[in-house]
This record gives structure tokens, sequence and C-alpha cells, in this order.
């Protein structure tokens, strides 16, 4: 039988109450998280919401002025060496040097951090690999594409196997492709096991990424947890799109009588219903749109996304 002990995974970083004022403006105000082992975690949330300051503080770069950071059992403070000794940190901007190879910038950072010998070969070895730049390894980075120098700058972060990588919004200002392979890349780490805490103003990408997200606002955690549970708290409400032809008048009249639908609208070429549980409703709402003659030509159910809810929360659009 398994218990909760046997089944409860290890904290890796538990963050209490954090503050950080400049001047008079509080931009973290009283932020509370945890991150498991294996855990991506993400801050959402736009421009000046906070994001940055506060991975500065986990990371140990600046202080919090109240609040208590632990990571892997070790308090973090800008003094400590403990904590910092567990933390990969890769910023937003690129720190890479352009006249040696990616095998030479990782062997250059993995001696500043501590690595030599085998295992320095050995770990370079893996990274360039977890990142797909094996077989680009020995080309100087100026030749690299945006997109590879970034994932170069995140291998730099991982080198010395940290139990937590930091990664500020890693795909800011790179096309599509090399956002793509950034995503993969960051996807793979999962794999060797660690915990990734890792910020964006892209819905998309924590989606895609992130095992809990927390949503912040001016400083501000405004709610916590995985997609779907973000997202039941716009109330669960779906859109059905209804294309077609017939009498959509009717149609509408009966579709309203149904259970779970909230609002109907629209006529000639089709209905735009808002219902709760979509996808339970579906059915039943097309049988009822044949039996009232309707002919439909398409049909489709668009949930809410995390848009929704940063906009039920907050009032505000995500993105402007
Ligand atoms: N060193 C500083 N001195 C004064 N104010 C600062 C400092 N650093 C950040 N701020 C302010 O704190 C707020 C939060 O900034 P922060 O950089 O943490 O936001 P962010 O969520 O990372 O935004 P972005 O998505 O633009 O990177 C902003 O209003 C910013 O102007
Ligand atoms: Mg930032």
């Amino acid at each position: 039988m398994t218990t909760e002990i046997q089944t409860r995974k290890a904290r890796v970083l538990g963050v209490e109450g954090l503050i950080k004022r400049f001047g008079e403006h509080t931009v973290v105000d009283g932020v509370s998280f945890h991150i498991e082992a294996g855990e991506t975690y993400g801050l959402l949330g736009p421009n000046g919401a906070g994001k940055t300051t506060i991975i500065s503080m986990v990371a140990g770069l600046i202080p919090a002025d109240q609040g208590s950071i632990e990571l892997a059992g070790f308090a973090m403070t800008p003094t400590t060496t403990k904590a910092k000794a567990h933390i990969g940190l890769v910023p937003q901007e690129l720190a890479i040097y352009p006249c040696l190879s990616a095998r030479e910038n990782l062997l250059f950072f993995g001696r500043l951090q501590g690595l030599s010998g085998q295992d320095l070969k050995k770990r370079t070895g893996e990274v360039l690999d977890l990142l797909g730049l094996g077989d680009r390894a020995r080309e100087q980075t100026k030749k690299f594409s945006g997109g590879m120098k970034r994932r170069l700058n995140i291998g730099i972060g991982l080198l010395h196997r940290p139990t937590l990588l930091i990664l500020d919004e890693p795909t800011v200002g790179v096309d599509p492709q090399s956002r793509n392979s950034i995503l993969e890349s960051v996807e793979g780490l999962a794999t060797e096991g660690m915990a990734v805490l890792y910020t964006t103003h892209y819905m998309e990408e924590a989606e895609r990424l992130c095992d809990r997200i927390a949503i912040i606002d001016e400083g501000r955690i405004q709610a916590e947890g995985t997609r779907n549970q973000l997202v039941e708290l716009t109330g669960g409400v779906d859109r059905i799109e209804l294309r077609g032809s017939g009498n959509t008048t009717a149609t509408a009249t009966a579709l309203r009588q149904l259970p779970g639908v909230q609002h109907v609208d629209g006529g000639g070429s089709g209905l735009t219903l808002t219902v709760l549980n979509g996808p339970g409703l579906l059915a039943p709402i097309v049988a009822e749109a044949g039996r009232m003659g309707m002919t439909l030509t398409s049909v489709e159910i668009v949930r809410p996304d995390l848009e929704s809810v940063f906009l039920h929360l907050t009032g505000k659009a995500l993105r402007d």
C-alpha cells in the first residue's frame, strides 16, 4: 500500500511571504509558493508584474525586505553559499563568448562552477546532447542562430546539475522556430528530473511547459494551480459555435431550455452558445439543433484559456 508520505515528492524550493520594496514602491507584495523535485513551475504575468524581482531574490542576487526562501533545505540569502550551489540561473540576456565554440564555452563556464577533469568533459557532452547542439559543438558561437545561442545559454546554467534551474523569459525576442527549439529543450529537462522555475508573459508557454502556474500581477500571486484548476476559476464557461442553415431563431429558443446552456446568440448563418461543460453538452446540443431542423456545417467548442483566467482575475488582458 502506498502511503501519503511515500508518494509525496521532495520539496526543492519554499518561498514564504516575500516582500520587496524599491523606495515607496512595493513591487513584490507577500509572495509564497513552493516547487517540488521534477516539477516545472511557471510565473505568468505581464511586464512589470515582479517576475524578475522574485527570481532575483530566489537566486540570492538581491535581499528580500521580508519573508524567507529555502532551497534544498538551506536558507537563501545573498551571503549564503550552500543554497546558491543548488541554483542554475539562466538570465534573459545572453552570456556566452562569441569567439569560443559551444564546447569551449561550456568547458570555460563549467570550470568557473567548480567542475574539472573527466566529470566536466562528460557533463559538457551530456548538456550538448540534451540541447541538440552536439553536431555544432566545435563551431564558434558567433555563427549560431539566436535560438542556438539561447540554448547554449541554458546549457551553461545546467552544467553543475542544479537542483533548481531558473529561466527568465528565455524566448523573448526570438523567432517562432527558435522559440520552439528552446521549449523542446526545456521539456527535455523534466527527463533529467530537474525542478524548473520558468517566467514568461506568454500563456502558451506556461500551458505547454508548466505543471503548476502562478498568475502574477502587481507583485502578487493572483491565483495558482494547474492549467485546468486555473481555468476552472472562470466558472468553466465554454463557447460553442454552431454554423449552418435552417430555422436558427426557433433552434435558439429550444437550445435555451437545455440545462447548462447560459446564453444563445446569433441567427442567419449560425449560433453562439455559452455553456457550462462544453464537451459534455455538445451531443445534446447537436441533437436538439437537428431536431429543430437546422443543418449544421461545422461545430466548434472554444474552451477558456489562461488569457481568460487573467482577464477574469485582473480585469486586464495579459497581452496589449
Ligand atoms: N532596481 C530597481 N529599482 C527600482 N524599481 C525597480 C527595480 N527593479 C525593478 N523595479 C520595478 O519593479 C517592478 C517589477 O519589475 P520586474 O522587473 O520584477 O518585472 P517583470 O515581471 O520581470 O517584468 P518584465 O516582464 O518586463 O521582465 C517594475 O515596476 C520595475 O520598474
Ligand atoms: Mg523580467
